[in-house]
């Protein structure tokens, strides 16, 4: 359940209608719904009540400060891959004692910055991050929270670029192999094993690799016990999905359900990374139709709509053929034809849909592009120096920009002619 819907064939964030957005902040803008966001969020949460747990949202879904300070205020923590996401967090008002930081290239400026502000833990994965962590934490006179992302080769079943926990995917550490970091962890100085962390893809519309990776990790727990190391916190990762067309995912109390029975009397606290659920479904890309063409000379004439948007605004169709839906925010007799809606960069991969059956827009329309809140403006570019969209909240009847638009000067800071002499 969203909080975009039609009052009247106009096209509503809450008790905001877009069309009265555009007007005012331009397009193309990202829009999200405050009220969606705190529901999915609360959804999810409160599907673990009863069980020790903190919730912290995928900063790399949605990452502006407004949104991290919402959840902050909802009792949610961070979870974080980059020192950008982590200065992102502790600006949003994430307390630091709920941050967790995934990543498989921590550098050791990061390291250092997570143990500076005193992050809950560092998912370690690699035998040489253990080092360089260790290095970092003695230099700081500090001791380092640590788990270890185990990879527990298990299939996903979603798009190859985006499934993670396969032995084959760069990420975490064999079972095998962990056991022995383990091992030598316990005995490092400056290093305080806290718990087991795993994440194994994205966009899950099934319950069972979930519940298969966490049978795995309870064993790898159960030997871990056995050399006597205990943990604290069982991270168990994002990768939840959504509906974008027609999945079928569980929903979250489902999934937290299934979870909570697996888990059954272990003595941890359970962490959470859910970035799609979350954020996914509660925002749009509001795009406007520049121009309608009709392309002759092929087999068959193609119809194009060509719109302010483009793949550096949302890149997800064209780098995984994703599909989103897209409506009109005016909607007018029903009257459709297919076309494809591509953005005005130099490339034939930019488009955000193709043969797709749209009702017939003239120039100037507004169009909604949904389901694009997760992996939407956090993905986005300059390429073709196309300044960044604006990001807009809205709150009841309220809109707040929580983000510029980006203009030309943003487009060239830091860049400098040569000197001449
Ligand atoms: N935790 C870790 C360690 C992750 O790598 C990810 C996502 C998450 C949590 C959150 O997963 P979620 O709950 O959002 O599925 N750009 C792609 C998605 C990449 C996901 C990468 N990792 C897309 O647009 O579909």
């Amino acid at each position: 359940m969203h909080h975009f819907q039609y009052k009247n064939n106009e096209l509503f964030c809450e008790d905001v209608p877009v069309a009265e957005i555009a007007t005012s902040v331009g397009t193309p803008f990202y829009l999200y719904s405050e009220a969606t966001l705190t529901r999915h969020f609360e959804a999810f949460d409160r599907g673990f009540d009863g069980t020790d747990h903190v919730t912290c949202f995928a900063v790399k879904a949605c990452s502006n400060i407004a949104i991290l300070n919402l959840f902050a205020s909802l009792g949610g923590g961070a979870d974080i891959v980059s020192g950008g996401e982590l200065f992102r967090a502790l600006k949003g008002g994430v307390p630091a004692e709920r941050i967790i930081y995934s990543g498989v290239g921590k550098t050791e400026a990061e390291l250092s910055q997570g143990l500076d502000a005193g992050i809950l833990m560092f998912n370690v994965e690699s035998p040489l991050e253990l080092d360089r962590l260790q290095k970092v934490a003695l230099d700081q006179g500090k001791t380092a929270p640590v788990a270890f992302r185990v990879n527990p080769d298990v299939d996903p079943q979603t798009h190859a670029y985006i499934s993670t926990g396969l032995a084959k995917n760069k990420f975490g550490i064999s079972v095998e192999e962990a056991l022995l970091e383990y091992v030598r962890a316990r005995d490092m100085e400056g290093i305080d094993v806290r718990g087991v962390s795993c994440h194994i893809g994205s966009q899950l519309t099934q319950i069972d690799p979930f519940i298969e990776a966490l049978r795995k990790l309870k064993q790898f727990v159960d030997r871990l016990e056995e050399e006597g190391i205990s943990i604290d916190y069982l991270d168990l990762g994002g990768g939840v999905g959504i509906t974008y067309e027609d999945e079928q995912p569980p929903h979250p109390h489902d999934y937290a359900r299934a979870i909570k029975e697996e888990l059954g009397d272990m003595n941890c606290t359970l962490v959470l990374e859910p970035g799609r659920v979350i954020a996914g479904n509660a925002g749009i890309l509001v795009t406007q139709v520049q121009y309608t063409k009709v392309n002759t000379g092929g087999e068959k004439d193609k119809h194009f709509v060509i719109v302010d948007a483009a793949m550096n605004d949302l890149t997800r169709p064209s780098l995984y053929g994703a599909y989103h839906e897209i409506i009109p925010v005016t909607r007018g007799d029903g009257e459709t034809q297919m076309v494809d809606i591509v953005g005005p960069i130099c490339e034939t991969g930019d488009f955000m849909a193709r043969d797709r059956s749209l009702p017939v827009v003239q120039q100037d329309d507004l169009l909604a592009i949904m389901s694009s809140g997760a992996y939407g403006f956090t993905m986005a570019s300059n390429y073709n120096s196309r300044p960044r969209a604006a990001e807009v909240l809205v709150r009841g009847d309220k809109f707040h920009v929580i983000r510029t638009r980006e203009n030309f000067n943003d487009l060239i800071r830091g860049e400098s002619l040569l000197e001449t002499d």
